[in-house]
């Protein structure tokens, strides 16, 4: 992907130009669409686009919202509780399949009463509102019940990739002040590790924990659990409190915490009956963690809300047993990421007509550029079009999309829901015209925008400092049918995999090793991955550069940071550039990397 940073005209020929996309949409899609509808000739929940964009607002979706006495709410109330009076009580709610691939189904009333357990084991433990609680889980069932138990006592809840290694977790637990964390014995040794300090927490609990094993203020959940009630009322929360707190990478410092709110729902709700397309026959399945936003609000609440069957897969990645599972499980909808598609597109056709995915009607895709390619494969092999969206951790629930009622241009993310407003603007807030790059910003208004940076407002206010718009901080153009198209980040913020990763975070874990002493990071462009990391770093005097070396680096920072957050590439230099105040000007080092112009460097720039 093309990274502009300064707004120019799209040209003819460019790969975001509108002409030569729409072209090719016209018949491609078209097609599929009427293949679509000759398959399932059931309209689309949201049919009339430009009418509902000119009439909708946010107070009319609440009546789609149950609420307490006095305007109270509670989002898990809504994603559960609630469809053990509206006959759905025992519909399955999730299919969890794990590493085996043995599938555990929990019905909307398991999900209630676990749930139920679990938030009164926490209430016991003295969790009150507005406390922070980690889930620290592989995809488990106690991860969604204990999500949920935690909504529901009013307790925020703090999801927790389960690859993240000691400092990722250390930096979110200790800046939230985190109290009780939920894990299991494989992922507990990274909390042991830095357990010392951590002074505010004060639980561990372990899921498939050995009684016998349990140290200080450490239980095992199935004893907490076990002598619980199955009944709890839910919290009845201010729409404003809080009900999650997700970490997200920026350009500086280390992830800060982005917080939602209970409110939030009537977006996730909306959003997932108008993008999702989701109806009550559905088995619907999110492949994202609910360690990230999109496996937190379209893993859990969005589609919980609406009643519809979720699937989890533990397992790891391949195509066979992806497609497998679709089958298995007959699959309606089904929500990945450009990266997986590009692997499954990769792993080649006959795989996939090796099974029969005919159950699934709706394909989407989100948080890395889709191409185009992938969206004409997907038109081949699956006969159905690849909607992609677009959002973010700070936004909290998409915001653009290619909506199964609109025409999709490959290669757009789409254009802004009801409700939405979505532009393009220059430096000043200006909007610019179509076809002209700018900064992508939102009106404020939407129901899920964060709230707050857990404790800390100067970041919170960054997203707002232009006119009053939301910065999202990509760089995007409109064309003149309003469909957004992404150009890259307008900051050092690196999408690998899909994944959001602060080179900030890398760097800080890369100076860890004993050798390294300074460490500069970037994205380097990848056909698959959209980016990798890449480090330049200087290693301490008398350090000899060898590959065993570099591979210890690269294996050191996994460990620490993540398995995704590591850098593929290193290349030592015998120094970095860096501004007056010694800050590395990344910005060079992408320049280099890129054989790009790098300008006059001999003087040293400000911050
Ligand atoms: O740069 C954009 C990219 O992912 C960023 C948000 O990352 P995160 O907060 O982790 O949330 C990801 C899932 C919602 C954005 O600022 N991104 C997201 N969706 C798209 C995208 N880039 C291109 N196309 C998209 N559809």
């Amino acid at each position: 992907m093309k990274l502009v940073d300064k707004p120019v005209k799209a040209k003819k020929g460019d790969t975001a130009s509108p002409k030569a996309v729409e072209e090719d949409a016209s018949n491609k899609v078209s097609q599929g669409r009427a293949e679509l509808i000759k398959k399932f000739p059931v309209r689309a929940n949201l049919e009339n686009y430009e009418q509902e964009y000119a009439t909708f607002n946010w107070d009319d979706a609440k009546k789609e919202i149950s609420y307490f006495a006095g305007g109270k709410m509670n989002a898990a109330y809504n994603a559960v509780d609630r469809h053990l009076h509206d006959g759905r009580r025992n519909k399955v709610a999730l299919y969890s399949v794990d590493v085996n691939n043995k599938i555990e189904k929990l019905t909307f009333q398991d999900i209630a009463e676990q749930s139920n357990k679990m938030g009164n084991a926490l209430k016991k433990l003295g969790a009150h509102r507005g406390d922070r609680v980690f889930v620290f889980l592989p995809r488990v069932p106690e991860l969604y019940t204990t999500t949920v138990a935690i909504a529901k006592i009013g307790a925020i809840a703090g999801p927790l990739f389960s690859a993240f290694g000691p400092d990722a977790l250390r930096d979110r637990l200790i800046d939230s002040e985190a109290k009780i964390i939920i894990t299991n014995p494989a992922l507990k040794p990274k909390l042991d590790a830095i357990r010392g300090q951590l002074p505010d927490l004060e639980y561990v609990i372990v899921v498939g924990g050995d009684k016998e094993k349990m140290g200080e203020r450490e239980f095992t959940y199935e004893e907490l659990v076990s002598g619980e009630s199955d009944k709890l009322e839910c919290a009845r929360m201010d729409p404003e409190d809080p009900l999650y707190l997700l970490y997200t990478s920026g350009t500086t410092g280390k992830p800060k915490g982005v917080v939602h709110v209970h409110h939030d729902i009537i977006g996730h709700h909306m959003t997932s009956k108008w993008v999702l397309d989701l109806r009550d026959d559905d088995t619907y399945w999110c492949t994202a963690d609910p360690g990230w936003v999109t496996g937190t609000v379209y893993g859990i609440f969005g589609p919980w809300s609406l009643g519809a069957s979720v699937v989890s897969y533990e397992g790891r990645f391949d195509a066979d047993s992806w497609y497998s599972l679709i089958d298995r499980l007959k699959v309606t909808v089904w929500y990945t990421a450009p990266t997986a598609l590009r692997m499954l597109m990769k792993a080649g056709d006959d795989v996939v007509y090796k099974h029969s995915l005919d159950s699934v009607r709706h394909i989407l895709s989100v948080g890395e550029p889709l191409n185009p390619e992938v969206v004409r494969w997907g038109q081949k092999v699956y006969g159905l079009p690849i909607h992609d969206n677009w959002w973010q951790t700070e936004t909290g629930m998409q915001l653009i999309a290619n909506l199964p009622c609109n025409a999709i241009k490959p290669g757009s993310m789409g254009k802004p829901l009801p409700g939405v407003y979505a532009a393009v603007v220059d430096e000043d807030g200006e909007e610019v015209e179509p076809g002209k790059l700018g900064k992508l910003v939102v009106r404020p208004g939407w129901p899920a925008m964060l709230r707050e940076v857990w404790r800390n407002e100067e970041k919170f206010n960054e997203y707002f400092k232009i006119s009053g718009w939301y910065f999202s901080g990509d760089n995007a153009w409109k064309d003149e049918d309003g469909y957004f198209w992404f150009v890259g980040r307008a900051d050092d913020v690196i999408n690998t995999a899909g994944h959001r990763v602060g080179p900030f975070e890398v760097e800080s874990a890369l100076i860890e090793h004993p050798s390294v002493t300074e460490a500069g990071v970037i994205g380097k462009p990848d056909k698959e991955r959209g980016e990798i990391i890449k480090a330049f770093i200087v290693l301490g005097n008398g350090v000899v550069q060898t590959d065993e070396l570099l591979e210890d680096i690269k294996e050191f920072t996994k460990r620490q940071l993540a398995a995704h957050a590591y850098p593929r590439e290193i290349e030592v230099k015998e120094s970095l550039p860096k501004t007056r105040s010694g800050k590395i000007m990344r910005r060079l080092l992408k320049a280099w990397e890129l054989g790009l112009p790098t300008g006059d460097t001999s003087s040293l720039e400000d911050d």
